[in-house]
């Protein structure tokens, strides 16, 4: 392990996350996806927790001027490499070293679960968002991670959770959380929710004791 904080884990596995990135998650991949039922054209975009920079590339196609933000420095070297027509900053998303409403869409995939102080990491989206400014966020399901905490299982305690992924070819560690923590008052304070989804996907996130569970949760707010 080259570094075991949990914030730069993934300097551990970069690459064979970014080389299994085609075959993971295919349903969370489709329900992200179909949220994102609205123009990016000339639109201010930022990825939270971008990884290696997949996404960005996609948003940066469909006409946005996209900024990723990141911490794993060897995410975001390959990232830098491959999409220089995207910006890619360090940081992480509880202290986002950006601007107050300063873009018109936020876009996060499978990264806001990793944070250990989840209501920070909303309202700094929410600061850095324009009035009318679209969210669309996709985050493991607070059961799935209820399911993979490793000891003392206690939904309304951050955990630690293991997820394996790819047959067990990678064991990501990440705390647990409560819906609370994603959608308190201040979230509806600053939010009004436009849709929420929630489905399972095994192939990428290995099936719990046989138990049929929601494993991510997608939603759609626009800032107010
Ligand atoms: C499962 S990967 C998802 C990457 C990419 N969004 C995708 O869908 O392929 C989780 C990402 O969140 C990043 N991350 C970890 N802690 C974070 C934090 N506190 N704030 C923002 N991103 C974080 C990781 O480095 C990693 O790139």
């Amino acid at each position: 392990m080259k570094n075991e904080t949990i914030d730069k884990q993934y300097n551990n596995f970069d690459d064979i996350y970014s080389s299994n990135l085609a075959v993971q998650d295919a349903a969370g991949n489709r329900f992200f996806y179909q949220t994102i039922d609205f123009s990016l054209e000339g639109k201010n975009i930022l990825d939270v927790g971008c990884g290696d920079g997949t996404d960005c590339n996609f948003y940066q196609k469909s006409g946005g001027i996209v900024t990723g933000v990141e911490p794993s420095d060897d995410f975001l070297n390959s990232a830098r490499k491959k999409y220089p027509q995207c910006k890619f900053i360090i940081g992480v998303g509880e202290n986002l070293p950006l601007n107050d409403s300063s873009f018109d869409v936020v876009f996060s995939k499978y990264a806001v679960q990793t944070s250990p102080e989840v209501p920070r990491v909303m309202s700094e989206i929410a600061r850095v968002l324009k009035k009318d400014g679209i969210l669309v966020m996709l985050s493991k399901h607070p059961l799935r991670q209820f399911m993979e905490q490793n000891a003392d299982k206690n939904y309304f305690k951050n955990n630690i959770t293991t997820s394996n992924i790819y047959d067990g070819r990678i064991a990501l560690h990440e705390p647990s959380h409560s819906f609370g923590e994603y959608f308190n008052r201040g979230f509806f304070d600053n939010f009004d929710l436009l849709d929420y989804k929630e489905w399972y996907d095994f192939p990428a996130s290995e099936q719990i004791d046989g138990a049929i569970h929601p494993t991510f949760f997608v939603i759609k707010a626009r800032r107010r």
